[in-house]
């Protein structure tokens, strides 16, 4: 395997980008004269204004502001999408794949995409949204999401993509943390054959003026379900756009303007809105995509993620559409109809680059030859991996069936909160390794810690500890919407100086990095990152539960499954009956990727320390099934609650 993955690598670099040697020049300027370097990086773009000042960026506690490119003036949509049309207007920016399989080609051009976007532009303007307000896209993955993302950046409106597999309690939260203005949704979203009742989703949120600020709800009639109609609410987007024009001048935006919010969970509260920039972010979501995955001008690119996720915005959208990529856009899942769909969607369009998730691998790898024998996928040149660890067995699996044994891997690490990649292989590294994220990218400055803060940098040696970052790079979130001092707190307090990342993470001896993952209470299911806090607020909003505590427990596919314990209210007798029930009403109140794998009734309670804070850790041990390794118990405030857990565990 390893002399095949040589060769991969060794032919790949023949014709690279960027070789090696040049790769590791360049990375050290970046470290040593990150405005000389980032100057030069930052006219990948067109300007209406040229920058004169490049970094402006402090990490410390009490003043933390990151500010690139900051007297500079662009527009992100024209980069995106104007500036490509002089030379390939007629080129493909999107090939749509639908949910069911057929063998038509739709193909949406740079001009098409410009039509539609200028349209919809016109038309939220008319509605009267203006630069700054808040836009809330809440869509199937449709073309009709990327105009909705564009148009709000023509226009400079904020957006804030909800991810389709939520429902109407988180709806209701992200809507009003952020005031947004106008909802654009579909009557209906398709995944795997079914379909997902989106309007009614958002109906539910708006429920009882549940969000005063929503003035607005733009309905895109795709499976023309006839859905309750709210008038002077609800715009049809049809009808709407039908007479509008498709030219809408692209608002010049100074670089550190938002161009949108994305909702991430944490350890604690409610789901945060991270803030993006609108210069830095795309200067470096176009140079990572570009960089990383060896971008050509005739790539066939394919990230199988959602556009719900930071991995849609940065690396489905605005990534590629800055460097005139052409894209598919897949509404549908990798296991339907049969696990054999991503090896054929692959053939259909001639992909040269597939990037998705380590869940996705393992899904497929679990049916083995189903998952290749009804495709050839030998178009791909690249593969990549994005959200979570992937352990040896997935990449390997990834390399030598999906890839045929010829495609470096880029294992890409990175956060919602770093807009873009962090560290990633080069797929000219011949000495990459299955499961690390190898080392930095242009302009990232990691370091290990440990508890007190002290860098373990010692060479040579394998060092484990938190990950930092201890400089800031321009695609790095700008806040954390309507509370900085959230954001501070967040990733400037627990280390001084430096940008926590919450994941813990390996070093090797030769330098190499290998994410351990999150050192909070933060859950990563199927690469999904779900906060705990969302999740038991909303279990103890049900009649029967008194408390809820919910960790992650080692899950074969989906990496981390969600294992709940609960207690019921006095009176209540649990049963499976309310045990189902509490799961759809997971489903019901935060969305289908929330729902409990387990759920265990904790008749005795659940355990706290005396002063009443309860010890995750160990929910944590007896739910992997390592309650011989439960640590210090002595703060226990009644050990027998352990005992009857650890006696009525759910078998995973
Ligand atoms: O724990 C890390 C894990 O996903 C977290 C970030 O999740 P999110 O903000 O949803 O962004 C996901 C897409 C970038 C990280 O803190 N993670 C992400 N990529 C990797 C990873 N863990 C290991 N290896 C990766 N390649």
């Amino acid at each position: 395997m390893e002399s095949l993955y040589s060769a991969a690598s060794i032919e790949a670099a023949k014709s690279a980008n960027v070789s090696q040697a040049e790769f590791e020049q360049r990375y050290l300027e970046s470290l040593e004269n990150p405005n000389e370097f980032w100057e030069k990086e930052g006219k990948r773009l067109d300007w209406f204004k040229p920058y004169t000042k490049v970094k402006n960026t402090s990490f410390e506690r009490g003043n933390v502001s990151i500010k690139w490119f900051e007297d500079g003036e662009l527009n992100v949509a024209y980069n995106c999408i104007d500036r490509h049309l002089a030379t390939h207007a007629d080129k493909v920016a999107y090939y749509c794949e639908g949910d069911t399989e057929n063998s038509d080609k739709v193909a949406i051009t740079y001009q098409k995409l410009h039509d539609e976007v200028g349209r919809l532009a016109n038309l939220l303007k008319r509605q009267g949204v203006k630069k700054g307000d808040r836009v809330a896209i809440y869509m199937p993955m449709i073309p009709q999401a990327v105009y909705s993302m564009l148009a709000c950046a023509r226009i400079g409106a904020i957006h804030s993509v909800i991810f389709g597999g939520f429902s109407s309690h988180a709806i209701a939260d992200r809507l009003n943390n952020c005031d947004v203005k106008l909802v654009i949704t579909a009557d209906e979203g398709r995944r795997a054959g079914n379909t997902i009742p989106l309007k009614h989703n958002v109906d539910m949120a708006l429920e009882n003026n549940a969000c005063p600020s929503v003035e607005k709800v733009l309905v895109y009639r795709y499976t023309q379900k006839d859905v309750p109609w709210f008038e002077g609410r609800d715009l049809d987007w049809a009808v709407e756009a039908e007479n509008e024009s498709t030219s809408c001048p692209a608002e010049p935006m100074s670089a550190e303007d938002p161009l949108f919010i994305l909702y991430t969970s944490g350890s604690t509260g409610k789901p945060k809105g991270v803030v993006h920039s609108t210069g830095g972010y795309l200067v470096y979501a176009s140079l990572t995509h570009e960089l990383v995955f060896d971008i050509k001008s005739d790539d066939v690119y394919w990230c199988a993620a959602d556009v719900g996720w930071i991995t849609g915005h940065s690396y489905m959208v605005y990534g590629p559409l800055a460097n005139g990529t052409t894209s598919i856009l897949f509404e549908g899942v990798p296991t339907y109809p049969d696990f054999g769909r991503i090896g054929r969607v692959v053939d259909k369009y001639d992909v040269s680059i597939l990037y998705t998730a380590p869940t996705a691998i393992r899904a497929l790898m679990s049916k083995g030859d189903e998952a290749t024998s009804t495709s050839k996928r030998d178009s791909l040149r690249i593969l990549g991996s994005v959200g979570e660890p992937i352990n040896p067995e997935a990449w390997s699996w990834y390399f030598s069936a999906i890839g045929n044994s010829s495609c470096p891997i880029a294992d890409t690490w990175w956060q919602t909160e770093t807009g873009g990649l962090m560290m990633a292989p080069r797929i000219v590294q011949d000495n990459a390794k299955p499961g690390s994220c190898m080392g930095p990218l242009y302009g990232v400055k990691p370091a290990l810690v440990d508890a007190q803060g002290n860098f373990m940098d010692a060479e040579g040696v394998q060092q484990e500890g938190g990950l930092v970052i201890t400089d800031s790079w321009p695609g790095q979130a700008r806040t954390v919407y309507g509370d900085h001092e959230r954001f501070e707190l967040t990733y400037f307090s627990t280390f001084e100086g430096m940008y926590f990342t919450g994941d813990g993470a390996m070093r090797d001896e030769d330098g190499h990095y290998w994410i351990t993952g999150r050192m909070d209470d933060v859950l990563n299911v199927s690469g999904h990152r779900l906060g705990t806090a969302e999740i038991e607020s909303a279990l103890v909003a049900h009649p029967s539960v008194a408390e809820a505590a919910i960790v992650g427990y080692p899950h074969n596919i989906k990496g981390q499954g969600i294992y709940v314990y609960v207690s019921a209210v006095s009176g209540v007798t649990p049963d499976e009956e309310l045990t189902k029930s509490l799961k759809q009403f997971v489903r019901q109140e935060i969305g289908p990727i929330a729902t409990p794998d387990l759920i265990q009734w904790a008749s005795k309670g659940l355990p706290k320390t005396r002063s009443g804070k309860i010890m995750r850790r160990i929910l944590r041990k007896i739910a992997a099934n390592e309650q011989d390794q439960l640590g210090d118990t002595s703060t226990l405030a009644d050990p027998s609650v352990v005992d009857d857990l650890i006696e009525n565990r759910l078998n995973v």
